[in-house]
Order: C-alpha cells, then sequence, then structure tokens
C-alpha cells in the first residue's frame, strides 16, 4: 500500500479548521453569555446585577468574534512571484499548479496582477475589480484573450481567477498563486507593495539563469522589507535548462550567481541568515517541469525538455522548491494569520471573565442584601406575634378592670339616683285628679319624668367618665399596636372612635307596669292601718283578709306572728302621732277614768273628722308619689345588677371591637410580612441561579481558553 506523504500545507488547512471550531464555540459561548448578561442587567426581579455597559461590551464580543469568525474562514496562504518580464514566472506557477492555467509567452505577457485560488465548482471563472461578474474561462488562451481584451486592465490593476480545486492540489490546501507584471514594467512599486504585497506569506523572486539580479528586482525587495519584517523571500533561478549548453561553466555560474543571491537575501536584505539562505535559492526549469507534468497526466510519453540533459536533477531541485516552500508557506501563514486572532480571543474571554465575575460578585453582595433583609423581616414576625400575644392579656386584663369599674360606677350611680328618687317625685308637677283616666295619664307622665331624670343623672355621673375611660383605652391599643404594623398598614390606622355612647334602658315603664296605688281615705287609726302599720302592707293583707290562707299549720302560726308584731310595734310606734294619742290616753284613763273615755272617744272622733276634712286630691297626690317612689325604688334596686352589667357590656363590645379590629390589622401587617419573606425567598433563588450560571460562563470561558492555550503550543510556538 502506497503511503501518500501527505502536503506540509495540510498543516495550514488543520491549523485553521481547529481555530475555526474554536471560534465557533466562542461564537456560540458568547450569544448565549450576551443574552445572560443582558437578562442580568434588564432584570425586574430581583433588579439589574449587570450594567449596561457590561451588555454592551459582551454585544461587541461578539460581533468581533463573527468578524474574526468570517475573516479566519477567508484565510489562506498566500504566495507573490516577482521578477522582470519573461523570466518565466506565469511558467512558475503553471508548473506548481500541473496545468497550463496561466498564459506566458515571449514578450511582456503578463498585463496584471493575477491572482488564481481555488473554487468548489467544476467551472474556472475569472472577476476583476471593475465587475465581480464570472466570465467564464475554460481554456488558458481564453484567459489570454480576455485579458488583452479588456480596456481597463493595467498593471495596477487585480484579476482573480478562480480554478476548481478539483483539478488542483495545492487550491484545495487552501493557496492562492499572485502573478504579477514584470518589475522593469512600472514604476509604481511602492502602490504594488500596499494593494498586493501586505497579507502574503511568501515572496518568490523568479530571476534567470542568464542573468544576475537586476536592480528593479533588488530595488522592490528592499521596499518590501522596509514595510514588511523579514519578509519570506524564496528566490528561483528559472530557465537553468538553458544553462546545458556551456556545462563546463555550469557549476562556476550556479556558484556566482548563489553567492550573489546570498548576500542579497543574508547582507543587504538581512531578512536570513548567511547559514540559512542557501537554503532559498533554487536552479530551475519551470518549462521542462509544467511540459513533463502536463505530459504525464494526459498519459503521454515524456518527450522533448524531459529528455533533454540534467532534466532530472532539475526535476527534483523543483520538487525539493515547492518542498521547503510548501513546509515554509504552512508554518508561517499559520502564524501569522492565526496568531493575532488567538490573543484577540484570548482578550475577549478574559473581557468575558471580567463580566462573570463581576456579576457573581454582584449577585452575591445582592444575596448577602436579600438575605439580612429576610433574616430582619422573619424577626420582626417573631417578635410582633409575641408582642401580640402579650398585648392581648394585657388587652384582656384592661378591658376585665373597666368594665367592672363600669358596673361599680353605675352601680353605685343608680343606687344613689335610687335614694333621691323621691326628691325626683316630688319635683314633678302635673294636673292631678283622681279620677280613672286622668290618673292613668298621671302615672304614664310621672313614670316618663322620672326615667327621664334617672337617666339623666346616670348620665351626668357616668357617661363622661366612661367615655374619657374607654376612648383612653381605645388610645392606648392604639398606640400599643402601631409600632407593630407596616407603615402601609400603620397609614390606614383611625383614631378611637368618638360616637361611643353608654346608654342606660331602665324599661321604668315595664318595671312600674304593676303599680297599684291606693288612695282611699284610710283613718290613721283605723283597724287596717294599725294593722298596715305594725306588721308590714303585705302581712296586713293577709291577716286582714281572715286566714284565707290556703294551709291551716300555716295560719295558726301567722297569728303568733300577728301577736308579736302588734307587741313589738306598739314599742316601736311611740314616735307616731296617732300613738302619742293613744298612750296619752292610756295615762289619762287611769287617773280619769270614764270622762277620759268619753273624751278619748271625742278626740278619737275628732281626729277622724279632722283627716277625713283634710283629705284632699293633694293628700291623694302626695299618698300616691309616696306609694310610687316606694314601689319604684324597691324594683330599681332589683334590677341595679342587670343594669350596671348592661352598660359594662356596651364598654366590653366597644373595646373587644376595637381590639379585634387592631388585631386584624396585625394580621394584615403579619400577612404583608410573610409576602414580603416569600418574595426575599425567590430573590434569593434568583439571584443563585444567577451566581451559578455566571460562574458556568466563567468556566466555560476558562475551558475555551484552554483550547486557545493548546492551539497556540500546538500551531504557534
Ligand atoms: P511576463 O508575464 O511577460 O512578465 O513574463 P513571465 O515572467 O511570466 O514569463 P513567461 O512565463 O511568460 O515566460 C516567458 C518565456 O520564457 C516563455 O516563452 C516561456 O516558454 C519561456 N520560459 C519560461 N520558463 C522557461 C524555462 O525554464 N526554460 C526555457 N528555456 N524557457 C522558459
Ligand atoms: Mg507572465
Amino acid at each position: 500500500m502506497d503511503v501518500v506523504d501527505p502536503s506540509p500545507l495540510r498543516h495550514f488547512v488543520v491549523a485553521k479548521r481547529s481555530i475555526t471550531s474554536i471560534f465557533d464555540q466562542l461564537l456560540d459561548f458568547v450569544k448565549d453569555g450576551s443574552a445572560f448578561v443582558d437578562e442580568a442587567w434588564r432584570s425586574e426581579d430581583p433588579g439589574p446585577v449587570a450594567v449596561e455597559q457590561q451588555s454592551v461590551e459582551m454585544q461587541s464580543c461578539a460581533s468581533k468574534l463573527s468578524t474574526i469568525r468570517d475573516v479566519l474562514l477567508r484565510r489562506h496562504m498566500k504566495v507573490a512571484f516577482f521578477g522582470r518580464t519573461s523570466n518565466g514566472k506565469s511558467t512558475v506557477i503553471n508548473a506548481m499548479l500541473r496545468e497550463r492555467v496561466l498564459p506566458s509567452g515571449i514578450g511582456h505577457t503578463t498585463n496584471c496582477f493575477l491572482r488564481v485560488e481555488g473554487t468548489d465548482g467544476d467551472e474556472a471563472y475569472l472577476t476583476t475589480e471593475a465587475s465581480n461578474e464570472r466570465s467564464s474561462v475554460t481554456t488558458v488562451n481564453q484567459l489570454a484573450h480576455a485579458l488583452h481584451m479588456d480596456p481597463t486592465l493595467d498593471s495596477g490593476s487585480l484579476v482573480k481567477v478562480f480554478w476548481p480545486k478539483s483539478r488542483c492540489a495545492l487550491l484545495r490546501d487552501d493557496l492562492v498563486l499572485m502573478d504579477s507584471p514584470g518589475t522593469d514594467v512600472t514604476l509604481e512599486l511602492d502602490s504594488w507593495i500596499d494593494k498586493f504585497c501586505l497579507d502574503a506569506d511568501v515572496f518568490v523572486l523568479v530571476g534567470n539563469a542568464e542573468s544576475t539580479l537586476m536592480n528593479t528586482e533588488k530595488l522592490f525587495f528592499h521596499k518590501v522589507s522596509e514595510r514588511i519584517s523579514k519578509p519570506n523571500i524564496f528566490i528561483l533561478h528559472n530557465r537553468w535548462d538553458a544553462s546545458v549548453t556551456e556545462p563546463e561553466y555550469i557549476e562556476e555560474v550556479r556558484k556566482q550567481h548563489l553567492d550573489r543571491c546570498v548576500s542579497f537575501l543574508a547582507e543587504e536584505l538581512r531578512v536570513v541568515g548567511l547559514d540559512e539562505a542557501p537554503g532559498r535559492i533554487f536552479f530551475v526549469s519551470a518549462k521542462e517541469v509544467l511540459s513533463s507534468r502536463t505530459q504525464r497526466a494526459q498519459g503521454m510519453p515524456e518527450t522533448g525538455g524531459a529528455l533533454a540533459e540534467g532534466f532530472q536533477d532539475r526535476l527534483r531541485e523543483f520538487q525539493r522548491f515547492e518542498r521547503t516552500f510548501e513546509e515554509f508557506i504552512s508554518q508561517s501563514a499559520v502564524k501569522t494569520k492565526f496568531e493575532q486572532h488567538t490573543v484577540r480571543a484570548w482578550q475577549i474571554t478574559d473581557a468575558i471573565k471580567a463580566v462573570m465575575d463581576a456579576i457573581n460578585i454582584a449577585s452575591a453582595d445582592r444575596k448577602i442584601c436579600c438575605l439580612e433583609q429576610r433574616e430582619d423581616q422573619r424577626d420582626r414576625l417573631e417578635v410582633v406575634r409575641g408582642q401580640i400575644n402579650r398585648l392581648s392579656d394585657d388587652v384582656r386584663d384592661k378591658i376585665k378592670t373597666l368594665t367592672d369599674d363600669v358596673t361599680a360606677r353605675v352601680t353605685s350611680a343608680l343606687s344613689d339616683q335610687i335614694r333621691s328618687l323621691p326628691v325626683l317625685v316630688e319635683e314633678f308637677r302635673a294636673g292631678f285628679t283622681p279620677t280613672q283616666e286622668t290618673l292613668q295619664l298621671y302615672k304614664t307622665k310621672l313614670q316618663q319624668h322620672v326615667d327621664e331624670r334617672l337617666v339623666g343623672g346616670l348620665a351626668h355621673r357616668c357617661s363622661v367618665g366612661v367615655f374619657r375611660d374607654v376612648t383612653d383605652a381605645q388610645r392606648h391599643m392604639i398606640d400599643s399596636v402601631r409600632p407593630l404594623l407596616s407603615p402601609s398598614v400603620q397609614e390606614q390606622l383611625s383614631a378611637p372612635s368618638a360616637s361611643f355612647q353608654l346608654t342606660y334602658d331602665l324599661g321604668l315603664a315595664a318595671l312600674c307596669a304593676d303599680f297599684r296605688e291606693n288612695i282611699e281615705f284610710q283613718f290613721s287609726l283605723g283597724w287596717t292601718a294599725l294593722v298596715t302599720r305594725f306588721i308590714g302592707v303585705a302581712n296586713a293583707k293577709r291577716a286582714l283578709s281572715g286566714g284565707a290562707e290556703p294551709r291551716p299549720q300555716d295560719a295558726s302560726s301567722f297569728r303568733d306572728e300577728v301577736v308579736v308584731s302588734i307587741a313589738t310595734g306598739l314599742v316601736s310606734a311611740t314616735s307616731r302621732a296617732s300613738m302619742t294619742v293613744l298612750v296619752i290616753g292610756g295615762v289619762v284613763w287611769r287617773s280619769v277614768g270614764w270622762r277620759l273615755i268619753a273624751l278619748s272617744l271625742s278626740l278619737y272622733g275628732l281626729l277622724y273628722l279632722y283627716e277625713k276634712l283634710t283629705w284632699t286630691d293633694g293628700s291623694r297626690e302626695r299618698v300616691l308619689k309616696q306609694q310610687f317612689v316606694e314601689h319604684a325604688a324597691h324594683r330599681l334596686r332589683a334590677i341595679i345588677p342587670v343594669t350596671s352589667s348592661f352598660c359594662s357590656q356596651q364598654v366590653y363590645k366597644e373595646l373587644s371591637a376595637t381590639f379585634s379590629r387592631l388585631s386584624q390589622r396585625v394580621d394584615l401587617s403579619d400577612a404583608e410580612l410573610e409576602g414580603n419573606i416569600r418574595q426575599l425567598s425567590v430573590r434569593i433563588q434568583r439571584l443563585e441561579n444567577i451566581q451559578r450560571r455566571s460562574k458556568a460562563f466563567r468556566n466555560r470561558a476558562s475551558e475555551l481558553e484552554s483550547q486557545l492555550e493548546n492551539f497556540s503550543v500546538q500551531y504557534l510556538q
């Protein structure tokens, strides 16, 4: 099996593929990174952790990379051929291409710069500077014709010849060959260099074996080495076959040429050392090589030059030139074409790393802030919950104290009011006639009057104080709760209600509904009156009704009670006026006997008469009022606890309502805090995510850097 030695040009091709792949990855990476930075900059929650400048920087990195990548794709190795007219520049190129691609001939043949590069298609074509239109060229004669027919072309213009890669191995390997008009036909060497030479990797000076290097050729390369530091120059002594005519001098001539060229390269131009210089100088015959190669390609037997004397040596020299040139150009082109871009890529990854680091730090800082805030809010929530529990206990105690106080206050006020009932009743004035209808009206009005005065009195005694206490307590609650609320909830906090009013529902009308006055005339010394006086109204009624009791055993004991009551009643009755009369009567009886009886009787009669006569409407009204006072006082005393607890209930309701409203506010504020905490947790998670991603981007940048490092170790050192 034949092992074909791969062309040294492959080195460039492989390096180009490798660096392009790194740039492809870089470009994808930077695009992702740019989107990430943009997101980090525009983020609403957790807010920007990148700045616009970083986003812009990433975008500019992306666009730089994409430009470089495009440049890389177009990168090729370029070799430019210079020399005097008819030295065989075009023929050398054809020999290297192994096909007659470029026109050659006697006299000034090449009239402009011709750049030969590969095309993937099967058709050869050319484009000019004036138009990018492709003109198809199938034969070299067509090309020559096209060039000479175009009036716009001169020695400073460029024509690109695209030759199918399938027909030439050199072109497959990204080599571009540039033919030029003879250096002796122009004075515009400077503009040539600017236009065609600055990106050339290798220059080949084609001289001829018959003459030495001319001044125009030397001048050109002097100018080149002024513009480009250490240009790579090869010197071909073409037409070496012509020297065969004088074989005796051939070695001498060769040595002369070699010495002059070595001196030119190493001493004049100083582009190589003296020891290296001979390796750049070759003695060849392009014409022979071309014809041999084309004939062989066509499968024809080699004739003419191929059989000339020394042909094999010259062919080997040409092959040696090709090999050296290929090795040289690929090494050199890889360095000049990719080194700068590798450095550029490095700078870009550095910049991206810096951006990612900054984002990482910014998000870490923000995260710490959020963590602190969340801790703060959690503490606050805990404090608020503890406080509100303590406050509830406190408020409960306070409400209890206050309601107890209200009970006591109302109890005392109502008791006092009951005591002053006689006065209240007394001051009531209304027309009094003891008929059934007017009496009813009178009593209703009396009740209303007493009710109003009682309620008024209670209000006077209690309402203001209670109102003050209640609002004080409410204010105290609000003030205690306020610090527990979030500012937004605090704003909604209202002042204590000014509308609280204690109401006292005595229901006197209902209490006195069963009030029955007794304003019939009653003689103060009559039997009923006496009994009533001694044993009380209720007992008297029972006694006087003559034992109409349901149970007989109760009746006998009841009579004993009556006797005892009379005895004790007699003792206690000394202050009463009629009793005085009785006692006086008893004393007088003992001393004066029957006269006294008569006197007593008449006194008794007079008294009766007197009382009967003075029993007017006024007396009736007085008696009614007195009875009303007794009745009302009795009933009111019974409802003191109910009334006072009714009042304290109102206070209790008011205060607990206030506190429950406040508790709701606290709940609201709590919910707000919990919401904040939740939101902060989400934010922290997002920041962690950003941190993670920025770190991943940084790692990826380092990974790409190590790929660049590998590339530079492999190809650039
Ligand atoms: P311009 O394009 O006019 O600048 O000339 P050139 O340098 O391109 O030379 P070209 O290749 O056109 O060759 C000029 C003449 O020299 C042609 O007739 C070639 O056939 C001839 N020629 C080229 N190389 C050799 C060679 O090695 N030996 C001999 N004997 N003749 C050669
Ligand atoms: Mg030519």
